[in-house]
């Protein structure tokens, strides 16, 4: 792994295309969304689909999701015969309904237990594959069991683990508790991966010193910026904090970026499946509201790029 700086796996976000930005912009490692292990056992053809990936997109880990060792081992043997990732990381930290009500993502915290035999089960089958966990600090706010989910995840054979300093119970609000991360790194011999509200390189930078932590995991902020991973690289590279990117710097990776959701996903989904990035990518553009408004409305490739060149000459020569 090259770097510090890894691409947090990000439902509906993390696609091929996402994931080769976020590597050429020298994110550290690149994970898929996370992927049922039911689905992966089943065969599924959608399921299978979020597994794929090129070499241009590693490292790469591939997330699994669920709540049954025995489907996980085997979902894991599937992804290791099938797949070859750089590494499995398994979801113990995802705090949506329908995930939790079948007892999967941070619903696995309620229950060390199962939390052991879950990745005991999955070291065995992924082999030579390394296996990280990512978790959340604990269900709620009253039981935080990250220290003990760290010790147990380092003797069940984890190789790492990812925390997202806050409980299940706090969905994204309020601040992550940096201590957590630091706590969990004088607990465990295995690496600690800090994670939790990084907005920029200097708040990377703080979460390094603060906690101790092996590296960091930049989610959110990299939906509107993926610049933050060479920002990040450049800041703790040389400790000056890098220019903005321009807006032909942005427009550029907009254009690459629709390009290949349009080749990943065909014109009309790969199209509506940007939608959302773009507009946070555009945010701080000059006149964004409306540029936000006209993204709404295009439909074709050709549409986007007609947008982006006319909306590069008007502004380029307005700066002038
Ligand atoms: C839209 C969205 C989708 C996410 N999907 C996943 C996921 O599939 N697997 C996972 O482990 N975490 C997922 N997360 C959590 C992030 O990986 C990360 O832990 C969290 O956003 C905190 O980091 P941040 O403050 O840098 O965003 C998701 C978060 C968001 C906002």
């Amino acid at each position: 792994m090259k770097g510090l700086v890894l691409a947090a796996p990000l439902a509906g976000i993390s696609t091929r295309p996402f994931r080769v930005l976020a590597i050429g912009l020298g994110a550290a490692m690149t994970y898929t969304e996370m992927i049922s292990s039911d689905g992966i056992i089943r065969h599924q053809k959608k399921t299978r689909a979020l597994m794929e990936f090129g070499p241009d997109e590693q490292p790469l880990g591939i997330q699994l999701f669920g709540s049954n060792p025995e489907i996980m081992g085997q979902a894991a043997t599937i992804v290791r015969e099938q797949f070859h990732p750089d590494l499995i990381d398994l979801n113990f930290g995802c705090p949506v309904k329908k995930v939790v009500r079948k007892n999967g993502g941070a619903a696995v915290l309620k229950d060390l237990k199962l939390t052991e035999d879950i990745i005991r089960a999955v070291v065995e089958a992924a082999h030579e594959i390394p296996v990280t966990i990512k978790i959340r600090s604990g269900w709620d706010e009253t039981r935080p069991v990250y220290v003990e989910a760290g010790r147990i995840a380092e003797k069940a054979g984890a190789a790492a683990i990812t925390l997202h300093a806050r409980s299940r119970s706090r969905g994204f609000t309020g601040v992550a508790d940096w201590s957590a991360i630091k706590r969990l790194k004088e607990s465990i011999n295995i690496p600690v991966i800090g994670n939790g509200d990084i907005k920029n390189p200097t708040d990377a930078k703080r979460m390094l010193t603060e906690t101790g932590c092996d590296a960091v995991m930049v989610g959110r902020m990299s939906i509107g910026n993926p610049f933050i991973f060479s920002q990040i690289n450049h800041y703790l590279r040389t400790g000056e904090l890098p220019a903005e990117p321009s807006l032909a710097d942005k427009i550029e990776l907009a254009l690459n970026y629709v390009r290949m959701m349009v080749d990943q996903f065909g014109e009309i989904r790969g199209i509506k499946k940007t939608r959302r990035n773009l507009v946070w990518l555009m945010k701080g553009f000059p006149q964004a509201a409306e540029m936000r408004s006209r993204l709404f409305q295009i439909e074709t490739f050709e549409d986007f790029c007609d947008l982006m060149k006319n909306y590069q000459k008007d502004n380029i020569i307005a700066m002038e």
